[in-house]
């Protein structure tokens, strides 16, 4: 069983702030740094240090050569990226702000720019009971979902960034759906009121997608698994100077552990553990801890 995670890959310009800009407002940033990212990017890192051997697809344009080599440095199967010559590398602006939190905007660029041609080829590279890790970064998400079922892959999807192309994908096909509680509150529209405990939450996901193994965080209040058996995981307590990629690691971190023929309480703490040292650290994709940090780090649950 193999793993591809056919997802974004950005250039992230993330800039210090005090507050975030309001509308109509000028701010000066405090510093700028660039980083690699994309949500594809930085779950493809996290399955690699996971332990997981992991395939990476998806387009750059000749100005995110870097991103092939960072990808390659950390274990990812990078031969299935493409470098588009005509169409530049996605990117992100991120505001960081003194809490940590970060709001994101973002240019598609080469993420949008992938054919259905690239996919079929990609894809028949992968077979039955493979699986296929998918965000909302691309342009043809639900042709991969349809294409990668057809081949008797197993689907995973983690529905970020939240918009309205969510709710034109085959849902009912995803095996294991890992979102947060605002994707999870947006998905459930209507359906719920604003004081749903998490547990209730996963239960509604559950209803609506039977067939898939809900993995829902839930920011201070942890993270719920729920399929047959039903887990819930702690966070750990630590001081965030960026939470970009929290989600990301925790994704890779879950699935690479789980995948690897570990319990999903193991899965699950594993994910909390590498995501609370990723939001000690500015960045995205370098923020991703190493599996021996993960196992060697002391951390204490936030209770
Ligand atoms: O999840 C974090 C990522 O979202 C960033 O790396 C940025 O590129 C955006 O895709």
């Amino acid at each position: 069983m193999r793993i591809l995670c056919f997802g974004s890959l950005n250039i992230d310009y993330t800039y210090r702030v005090d507050h975030f800009v309001q509308k109509g407002e000028t701010i000066s940033s405090k510093d700028l740094q660039i980083f690699s990212g994309g949500k594809g990017f930085n779950q493809s890192i996290a399955l690699a240090k996971s332990g997981m051997e992991v395939y990476h697809a998806g387009a750059i344009g000749t100005d995110g050569m870097f991103l092939l080599e960072q990808m390659k440095q950390a274990g990812v199967h990078a031969e299935h990226v493409q470098v588009l010559d005509d169409v530049p590398t996605g990117h992100a602006m991120i505001q960081n702000d003194k809490d940590g939190d970060n709001c994101i905007l973002l240019y598609g660029g080469a993420n949008q720019a992938i054919t259905t041609d690239q996919a079929d080829h990609v894809l028949s590279f992968f077979h039955e009971g493979d699986y296929l890790l998918l965000q909302n970064e691309i342009n043809i998400t639900a042709y991969l979902m349809r294409k990668a079922h057809t081949r008797g892959m197993k689907i995973a999807l983690n529905p970020s960034p939240m918009n309205e192309k969510i709710f034109d994908l085959p849902l009912e096909l995803v095996d294991c759906l890992i979102l947060n509680e605002i994707e999870a509150s947006q998905l459930l529209a209507n359906q719920i009121s604003a004081q749903e405990t998490g547990a209730a939450m996963a239960g509604y996901l559950k209803q609506k997608y039977p067939s898939a193994a809900i993995v829902l965080t839930l920011g201070e209040a942890g993270s719920v698994f729920l399929d047959q058996e039903q887990i819930f995981q702690k966070i750990y307590a630590v001081h965030a100077v960026d939470t970009t990629a929290a989600g990301d690691t925790f994704t890779g971190y879950f699935l690479g552990t789980l995948l690897q023929g570990g319990s999903v309480p193991k899965a699950m703490d594993r994910a909390a553990r590498a995501s609370a040292i990723a939001v000690t650290r500015p960045g995205a994709a370098p923020s991703i801890p190493s599996l021996e940090e993960v196992l060697s780090q002391e951390l204490s649950c936030f209770s």
